[in-house]
């Protein structure tokens, strides 16, 4: 039945009248037996992108089982969503671009399908009682869509020249699984990737298990730890691979386009080291495999800090990039913005990991950073914490002013305090999402004073100020 259906609606509430016993509540919903169940939101209200994610559930896990053949560009899928109820629901939305879906079960028993948009409705048999967890499976096909942003760039499923790449920032994993792609619900993956004997698939995590039969090859992978979905990738081709260890024993996976794999070796190799020295500034590494995929200039418009194995045009594989993705583990992906406003939260950090890189190996000061990004007439367009449209989230003002907040809160607080907020934001807030509110709130705890100047002029103040 087609739940925006009123005729349909009707017609259960009179059955159900007849059976006696129910009601039908004054705003329509029914009652059975106490239980009124009503159909989840049909987005998250995020200011930049009001649809994405759906209300009425918190998903807790995700099992894809993937199967791709590149050169038909074929996708053939399930995706299995456990999630609980945080209300009592009659139905339930997931978003997905494009792809047709075959079926779809609510705990084993087949489910109503409807799509509009971007938007999969899914109407159990039965409702579902808030607080209960419930497994949705949905079984989907077809050719996954590239999606072009309102900035221009592209992301979702993008082609390449020996398979496919998946990028989701901010949207782009609705052109390859049904979920709730909003980064305020995280959760752990299993990954099941079938390709072509002879390619290889990558994605997050900890590759448990491979077999070959009947000229496929089948990998499955775990992430452990939650993950946004924006930060969920898959990349399909015929890498160079390579898997080792660092000191401490965490494991590196990497895998590298054949044509660039010479050029990008060396400074794959400094992965362990680059980690390292993270990790004595932010804190314990938070996810339990690191990485990264490089591909050739092009595949890729941009790198991206997909989680625990960023991805990296050829021509943007650079020590301070590698610096900026990794640092993201941290800042984006273990503590990660609660709306797409909050974006500036990631981008701020990982530009002055970019920073201090540059002042700890390259002796170029964080200062000397600051003043030259102080400089750009395009890094004051806007204050970071207010990008005026979703055309913006990733213009200057919310990568390098982002910084220069940061560098700001370093000169008000002193060194000291400075790198005890850096390893204790991402710590307070471990696997979890924040504000901007959250931050500031944070950071004057920390420093046990109010810092309403550097929030005024750095964070909110429309234009320049004065240089200092
Ligand atoms: N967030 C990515 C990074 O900083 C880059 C990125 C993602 C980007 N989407 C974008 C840059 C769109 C420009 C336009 O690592
Ligand atoms: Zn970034």
């Amino acid at each position: 039945m087609d739940i925006r259906s009123r005729a349909g609606l009707a017609a259960a509430v009179a059955a159900l009248l007849v059976l006696g016993g129910c009601t039908a509540s004054a705003d329509g919903g029914v009652d059975v037996g106490g239980v009124r169940g009503t159909p989840g939101a049909a987005g998250l209200r995020d200011p930049y992108f009001p649809k994405l994610g759906n209300g009425g559930y918190d998903v807790t896990h995700y099992a894809l089982d993937l199967r791709y053949e590149p050169k038909a560009g074929r996708l053939d899928a399930t995706a299995m969503i456990t999630a609980r109820a945080t209300q009592d629901l009659s139905a339930f939305n997931l978003d997905l671009a494009g792809l047709t879906v075959a079926s779809a079960s609510v705990d084993d028993v087949p489910a109503a399908v409807n799509r509009a948009g971007n938007e999969l409705t899914l109407r159990p048999r039965d409702d579902i009682d808030k607080g209960d967890v419930f497994r949705a499976k949905v079984t989907y096909a077809g050719v996954p869509r590239t999606i072009t942003d309102a900035d221009g760039s592209k992301e979702g499923w993008l082609r390449t020249a020996d398979g496919a790449l998946a990028l989701g920032q901010p949207a782009g994993s609705i052109a390859w699984f049904p979920g709730n792609h909003h980064p305020s619900d995280k959760a752990t993956y299993d990954i099941t990737l079938t390709v072509p004997t002879g390619t290889q698939a990558i994605t997050n995590g900890v590759r448990t298990s491979e077999r070959t039969a009947n000229g496929r090859t089948t990998s499955v992978w775990r992430v452990a730890e939650p993950m946004a979905s924006y930060l969920a990738t898959v990349g399909v081709g015929r890498y160079v691979t390579k898997a080792s260890a660092t000191p401490s024993g965490l494991p590196v996976l990497t895998a590298v386009d054949p044509t660039v794999a010479a050029k990008s070796a060396p400074l794959l190799d400094r992965i362990p080291e680059v980690l390292a020295w993270q990790e004595e500034n932010f804190g314990p590494y938070p996810f339990s495999a690191t990485g990264a995929i490089v591909e050739r200039t092009g595949d890729a418009g941009y790198a991206l800090e997909t989680q625990t194995r960023p991805v990296f045009p050829q021509d943007a594989f650079t020590p301070e990039i590698l610096a900026h993705e990794l640092a993201h583990q941290w800042y984006g992906n273990s503590v990660t913005p609660a709306t797409w406003q909050d974006i500036w939260l990631s981008e701020g950090f990982a530009v002055y990991a970019e920073w201090l890189y540059a002042e700890d190996f390259e002796d170029t000061p964080a200062q000397r950073s600051f003043e030259s990004a102080f400089a750009v007439d395009a890094n004051w367009a806007f204050p970071p914490a207010e990008p005026p449209a979703a055309e913006n989230l990733f213009d200057p003002p919310v990568y390098q002013r982002g910084a220069m907040v940061v560098h700001k809160i370093r000169q008000a607080v002193g060194d000291e305090t400075f790198y005890e907020i850096l390893a204790g934001w991402p710590a307070t807030h471990r696997h979890g999402t924040a504000s901007t509110a959250d931050f500031t709130a944070y950071v004057e705890d920390v420093a046990g004073e109010d810092l309403d100047d550097v929030w005024d002029v750095w964070l909110y103040g429309k234009g320049r100020p004065p240089a200092p």
